[in-house]
């Protein structure tokens, strides 16, 4: 069955172009973003690997761990680092895991056999310090993603674990979050005394609370 928000993000012993690593054990107590490409060589998924390398210290400053996987062999990811290191001008330092047996495809239902049966599709899963997936992103083989965005959700769940507020459409950080509605009016005054703005009884925006 497909692993859904809330699940605890399946562990795995794997060859990485970092080394060996146990999948928990390397995350630690951090985020952590797995993220599926469908294979090595390929032009959109060079792309891709080189923008997620550049985002390197935005990931840090969040304490946010990286890693790719595909279901290509480590030699095949050694190579290709340095056609995405050459060509999107970066040094790739998050670790791509090779997959070729789908362990860690399978267990993640990375593999969508109405789309490929053998490559990976781009799925991307952000996991939590108590290793529970907080979100899950499916795109197709012919779409590269925006790593963009993939900050601006982790701003906005790192800032909801913390906070009894929501992020509302389009929102970045800094902008007005959202209080949650099961918080009263009452309690809204002493947890967000930078005060609130009410619309509707439902709808109640307050600046950003940690900034
Ligand atoms: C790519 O990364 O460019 C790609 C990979 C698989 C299928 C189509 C495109």
């Amino acid at each position: 069955m497909a692993l859904r928000l809330g699940d605890i993000a399946p562990d795995f012993t794997a060859e990485t172009t970092e080394g060996t690593f146990s999948f928990h054990q390397w995350l630690g107590t951090s985020w952590g973003i797995l993220f599926s490409h469908p294979a090595d060589y390929t032009p959109v998924c060079t792309t891709e690997l080189g923008a997620t390398s550049k985002l390197k210290t935005e990931f840090d400053n969040r304490d946010v761990k990286v890693a790719a996987v595909s279901v290509d062999d480590i030699e095949s990811h050694r190579g290709w680092v340095g056609d995405i290191n050459e060509t999107q001008k970066t040094t790739v330092e998050f670790p791509i895991i090779a997959d070729p047996d789908r362990i860690v495809a399978t267990a993640y239902d990375m593999i969508h056999p109405n789309a490929d049966d053998k490559a990976t599709v781009r799925s991307v899963f952000i996991i939590g310090p108590d290793k529970k997936i907080k979100l899950t992103l499916t795109y197709p083989a012919s779409t590269g993603r925006n790593f963009q965005e993939l900050i601006r959700v982790i701003d906005s769940l790192q800032l909801t674990a913390k906070f009894r507020v929501a992020t509302p459409a389009d929102w970045k950080a800094g902008d007005d979050c959202i209080i949650t509605p099961a918080v009263k009016d009452a309690e809204a005054e002493t947890l967000f005394p930078k005060g609130f703005r009410k619309v509707k009884p439902y709808l109640r925006y307050t600046p950003q609370p940690d900034r």
